[in-house]
């Protein structure tokens, strides 16, 4: 198990697409954000493309961003389990400097080439580049799969 700071990698500029019927914030287009990027995060710690969510804690929004703010995100693994890593992430307005959330957990499970649970041997974040996968995934569906 490794903890870590968390490091705030991305940013999003608040868009019209991004609004809810408040003119704020739409709380859907936040949470792909997140999921995204803690895909692209699993990916880089656990050198699979085929990594997939599996659960997320409570989710509570206590402030929000209105269009032209500038939000970031940011995720750290807090446990490398067997298949599965576990992430807390953290969203800040950069404009009013107020956290708009926080997800305490968030678990990607490693899956094999059949969508199957697989070990990933890791115990420790990576801050390098050294498991990004270097190969193309194969998007067939496992069951087209030869
Ligand atoms: C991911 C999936 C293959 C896992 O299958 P499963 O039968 O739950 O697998 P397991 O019971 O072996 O658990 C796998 C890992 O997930 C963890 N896990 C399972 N359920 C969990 C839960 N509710 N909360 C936290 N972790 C959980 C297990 O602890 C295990 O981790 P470990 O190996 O590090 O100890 C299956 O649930 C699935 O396909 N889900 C859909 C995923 C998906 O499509 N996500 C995209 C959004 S729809």
């Amino acid at each position: 198990m490794t903890t870590g700071d968390i490091t705030f990698h991305t940013r999003k500029w608040v868009r019209p697409e991004d609004l809810n019927a408040n003119g704020t914030l739409f709380g859907g287009s936040l949470l792909r954000w997140i999921d995204e990027e803690a895909a692209i995060y699993a990916i880089i710690q656990l050198g699979n493309g085929m990594a997939v969510t599996k659960y997320m804690s409570e989710i509570n929004f206590v402030s929000s961003a209105r269009q032209g703010d500038l939000i970031e995100m940011g995720l750290t693994a807090t446990h490398f389990g067997r298949t599965s890593l576990t992430m807390r992430a953290e969203v800040r307005n950069m404009i009013t400097r107020k956290s708009i959330l926080t997800i305490e957990k968030i678990v990607f499970v490693n899956l094999d080439e059949d969508g199957n649970p697989a070990p990933h041997g890791f115990t420790e974040i990576t801050y390098d580049r050294d498991r990004v996968p270097s190969h193309h995934l194969d998007l067939k569906a496992p069951a087209e799969k030869d």
